[in-house]
């Protein structure tokens, strides 16, 4: 018999509610049936989003919004501040140099988080960057990055916005985008969101849009202003996946039936019972000072192949994790643990993952990471 789990920081596992609805019949998406949904897909996305604003939605994967985040508010001659650490950061420095827009990097070591400080040196040296970069939480490298007090920094220049990534943020830790004053906001739908990949979201406050009023650089599929006029007629300009937004609808409406206080403390839960798991068993974070809730990298222990223990978890137990990318490729497996999941799914893999170890040779006592989960998850 064979069992298929989602560990991945992307897709994750689905709720069968959220399957159900969008194995319906496929509507037209200029029925008044759709807009209707649209119409309350729009108020759970500002719930979520925790803002006032609209967010909008594109059928792409995360990186169209990210993409369009660089092309709706920058203009030809604007530079760019970048936190690149990890491939997500690496991205943002990606497509900024496909518009010919130049950038500062700060490069921040793999599994570290920002260092605020160079983020102040950098804006107050160089004025005439016009927006800085980030994510909110590197998936790449398990980091999350201190975006609230990036806020505050970037707050003090007027001219400047700060466009946090949020693709494994949104609906796992707490991102109140008005309150803090992030100026845009960008979200994916194969995270926390419990739906398969092809939405991107991206949320743009007040001073965001006044940038995107003067922005002249090319764009087309990722106009945000002719987006944004489409949204408020609960249209989407082009052919939206009309099944995820069916989809989307539903799983807005779980998120909100749990309640975002409560969503954020799952996630809470999930993260620290997954890290004291492993610590048990005597390995090591890859993200020892400032993990995020969206998943756990766990560094491979000497003498164990990395690529092979990902395999295994598949092989053995239809368990897919994500291996390490680029230089953390074969040095660790990454364990998510954001949208659909609950206490007993990391008891499963947590369980998969000493199975594995033990027969690979590694010394250890069994059930010592499960013990320390289920001591975290009884709380
Ligand atoms: C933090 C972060 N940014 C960007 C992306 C890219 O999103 P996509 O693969 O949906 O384009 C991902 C996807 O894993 C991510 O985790």
């Amino acid at each position: 018999m064979e069992k298929k789990y989602l560990f991945s920081p992307g897709p994750t596992m689905l709720p069968p509610e959220v399957l159900l609805k969008m194995a319906g019949p496929i509507m037209h998406h200029r029925e008044p049936e759709f807009e209707k949904i649209f119409s309350e897909i729009r108020e759970g996305l500002k719930y979520l989003f925790q803002t006032k604003k609209e967010v909008l939605v594109f059928t792409s994967s995360g990186t169209g919004a990210m993409e369009g985040a660089v092309s709706n508010l920058l203009s030809r001659g604007d530079k760019a501040l970048v936190v690149r650490g990890g491939k997500f950061g690496e991205r943002w420095g990606e497509i900024c140099k496909a518009y010919g827009i130049e950038f500062v990097p700060i490069d921040v070591e793999w599994g570290e988080s920002v260092d605020l400080k160079q983020i102040q040196k950098v804006l107050e040296s160089d004025r005439s960057i016009r927006a800085v970069y980030t994510q909110a939480s590197e998936t790449s490298t398990g980091v999350r990055h201190p975006v609230k007090e990036m806020a505050e920094i970037v707050k003090k220049h007027e001219d400047t916005v700060l466009v946090v990534d949020a693709i494994t943020g949104i609906g796992v830790f707490d991102l109140p985008m008005d309150r803090w004053g992030l100026d845009v906001v960008i979200c994916g739908s194969q995270k926390a969101m419990m739906l398969p990949p092809g939405l991107s979201f991206a949320a743009l406050n007040d001073k965001a849009w006044a940038f995107v009023e003067r922005s002249n650089l090319p764009k087309f599929y990722f106009d945000f202003k002719k987006e944004l006029k489409n949204t408020l007629k609960n249209q989407s300009s082009y052919t939206p996946a009309i099944s995820l937004f069916v989809g989307l609808q539903e799983s807005l409406r779980l998120i909100r039936q749990e309640g975002l206080e409560a969503v954020f403390q799952r996630h809470e839960k999930l993260a620290a019972a997954t890290r004291a798991a492993v610590k048990a068993l005597g390995l090591e974070l890859y993200a020892p000072d400032s993990p995020t809730n969206a998943l756990t990298a766990v560094k491979v222990p000497a003498g164990i192949d990395g690529i092979k223990l990902q395999n295994l978890f598949f092989e053995k137990f239809g368990i897919t994790v994500a291996e390490g990318q680029d230089r953390a490729k074969g040095k660790i497996i990454r364990i998510a643990h954001l949208g659909y999941y609950e206490r007993l799914d990391m008891i499963m893999v947590i369980s998969a993952l000493e199975m594995l170890l033990k027969e690979m040779g590694y010394a250890f006592e069994l059930g010592k990471g499960v013990k320390a989960a289920e001591e975290i998850l009884m709380r």
